[in-house]
């Protein structure tokens, strides 16, 4: 692969970003829930972040979670994926419970995979967005981010975000 992989562990001035947990699982699953999509059971959920820490090192991006810098309490997830995108050129990824909302922590997350897609050589960065996703456009916004189209998607249009690192 041309790229530096991302590191699996980084921080910001109130956030530590690392690898998904088994721990994690719980909160992950909640985050699901809160997203309106059928909760995954323990074991799905315990799976799927089996699945994430196993792929990482081959693929070299990743999506990593956020907690409060001294604190194990998992808050969501930022990072880089293919999604609708490429290896080459991925698209930014953030989610968050809603208790963490309205702190700016999707934003200094998204500062810190930027700056690590940035190291790892790439060029460009993605970000689809559902039209309606306004606090989703303003993260993408106050990181630098330009609209760049509309297209189809499977539930309504899609937003398509560029940033050139
Ligand atoms: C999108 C999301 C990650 C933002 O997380 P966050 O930590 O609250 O984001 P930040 O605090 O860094 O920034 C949010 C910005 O949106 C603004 N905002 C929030 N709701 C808004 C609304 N209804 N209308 C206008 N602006 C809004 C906030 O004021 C803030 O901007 P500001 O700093 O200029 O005041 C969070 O809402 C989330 O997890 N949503 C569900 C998952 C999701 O949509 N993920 C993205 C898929 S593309």
């Amino acid at each position: 692969m041309p790229y530096r992989p991302m590191p699996f562990a980084l921080e910001t001035e109130r956030l530590t970003l690392q690898l998904w947990e088994e721990s994690d699982a719980a909160g992950y699953r909640q985050l699901v829930g809160e997203r309106g999509d059928e909760m995954p059971t323990l074991e799905g959920a315990l799976d799927e972040i089996r699945g994430a820490r196993e792929s990482a090192p081959g693929r070299g991006i990743h999506l990593m979670t956020l907690r409060r810098r001294g604190d194990h309490e998992f808050l969501g997830y930022c990072g880089l994926i293919i999604g609708r995108a490429s290896i080459d050129e991925p698209e930014i990824a953030y989610e968050l419970l809603r208790s963490a909302h309205g702190r700016g922590y999707a934003t200094e997350a998204g500062a810190a995979i930027v700056e690590a897609a940035r190291v790892t050589g790439r060029t460009r960065l993605w970000s689809t967005v559902a039209t309606w996703n306004t606090p989703s456009f303003r993260v993408l916004e106050k990181l630098g981010f330009r609209r760049d189209r509309t297209t189809p998607g499977e539930n309504g249009d899609v937003v398509w975000n560029v940033l050139d690192l």
